[in-house]
C-alpha cells in the first residue's frame, strides 16, 4: 500500500513520521513546500496534490477543515477513476461530507488522532464507510501500529472523542505548566518542577488504566484527612475547577459541531 497525505503540519506530519518506521512508500504534499524537509528527514518523497491522488492507494486527508472541500475539489475525476482509500482527519467532517468533497461514494476511514501519535502514544478513534472492506482496515490497522493505539468508535461520538482525546493535549500541557509554575513558586526550578509535573501526570494515567479504579477513589487514596493534598484539592474546588474542564469539553465539542456545518 502507498500512503499519501495531503497536508502535512502538526496531525499529518506526525502520523507520516510514526509511519514512515514501517514503510518508506509514503508521499507527502502542502502548498507552501514546508513539508519537503520533513520528507527529507523522514526518507520519503514530496509530491503535489494531484501526483499524490494518481499514485496513492491510501490517503490521509491532513488540511484544515474548512480547506477540505477546496482541497479535493480538482482531484475528483482521478479520485473517482483510482478509488483510493481516504483517511480523513478533520474535526466535525462526517464520513458522508468527506464523500461528498470527493465527488464519490469512496472507501473512506475517518480518524481523530491526537498529537502524542508523535510518540506512539495517540489516541486514535476511528470509523469507516460501508466501502471499507475488513481487509483494508486490517492492513491498515497493522500499518498505524507504531501512531498508537486506533480504537473503533460510533461515528456519532466521534466529535465527542475530538473535544476530548483529539484536543485534550492542550489541556494537559496548560495543567502541567500550571502545576510547574505552582512548584515553581515554592522554589522549585521550573524544569525540575515540569519533569516531576509530566511524571506525575503519566503515572496517575497509567494507575488508571492498569487498576480501572474510580479517579476519585485513586484521589482519596492522596488525601489524609487534614492533610496538604486535601488543602490543594479544596483550592481546585473552590476556584470551581472540575466544572471549568466540563465546560471546557462541551465546548470543544460545540465548536467540532460548527465545524461541520
Ligand atoms: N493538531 C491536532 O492536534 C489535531 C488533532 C486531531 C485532528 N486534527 C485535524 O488534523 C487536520 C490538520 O490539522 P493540523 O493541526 O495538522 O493543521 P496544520 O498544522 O495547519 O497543517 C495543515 C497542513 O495542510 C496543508 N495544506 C493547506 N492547504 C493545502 C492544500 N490546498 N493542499 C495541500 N496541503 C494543504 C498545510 O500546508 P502549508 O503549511 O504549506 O499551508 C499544512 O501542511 C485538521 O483537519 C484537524 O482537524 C488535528
Amino acid at each position: 500500500m502507498k500512503y499519501g497525505f495531503l497536508g502535512c503540519g502538526n496531525m499529518g506530519g506526525a502520523i507520516a513520521a510514526r509511519l514512515s518506521e514501517s514503510t518508506k512508500d509514503i508521499a507527502v504534499s502542502d502548498r507552501s513546500g514546508r513539508a519537503k524537509s520533513l520528507a527529507a528527514s523522514l526518507g520519503i518523497t514530496y509530491l503535489n496534490n494531484i501526483s499524490i491522488a494518481q499514485e496513492c492507494d491510501c490517503i490521509f486527508l491532513a488540511v484544515k477543515p474548512q480547506m477540505l472541500r477546496d482541497m479535493l475539489a480538482p482531484l475528483k475525476p482521478m479520485l473517482a477513476l483510482r478509488r483510493p482509500l481516504l483517511v480523513s482527519m478533520a474535526a466535525g467532517i462526517t464520513l458522508a461530507q468527506v464523500q461528498e468533497f470527493a465527488g464519490c461514494a469512496l472507501p473512506v476511514i475517518r480518524i481523530m488522532p491526537n498529537t502524542p501519535t508523535a510518540v506512539g502514544m495517540g489516541v486514535i478513534p476511528y470509523c469507516r464507510s460501508e466501502a471499507v472492506t475488513d481487509r483494508m482496515l486490517a492492513e491498515w490497522l497493522v500499518d498505524m501500529q507504531p501512531c498508537g493505539t486506533p480504537d473503533a468508535l460510533e461515528e456519532r461520538l466521534m466529535d465527542a472523542a475530538s473535544a476530548l482525546s483529539g484536543s485534550g493535549p492542550a489541556y494537559f500541557y496548560m495543567m502541567l505548566d500550571a502545576l510547574a509554575d505552582g512548584a515553581a513558586a515554592c522554589g522549585m526550578p521550573k524544569a525540575k518542577a515540569l519533569d516531576y509535573a509530566a511524571r506525575t501526570m503519566a503515572g496517575a494515567a497509567q494507575m488508571y488504566l492498569e487498576t480501572k479504579r474510580h479517579p476519585a477513589a485513586l484521589k482519596d487514596a492522596v488525601c489524609s484527612p487534614g492533610g496538604s493534598t486535601l488543602a490543594g484539592v479544596q483550592a481546585l474546588e473552590s476556584a470551581g475547577f472540575r466544572s471549568a474542564v466540563i465546560d471546557c469539553v462541551t465546548a470543544a465539542y460545540r465548536r467540532n459541531k460548527e465545524l461541520g456545518k
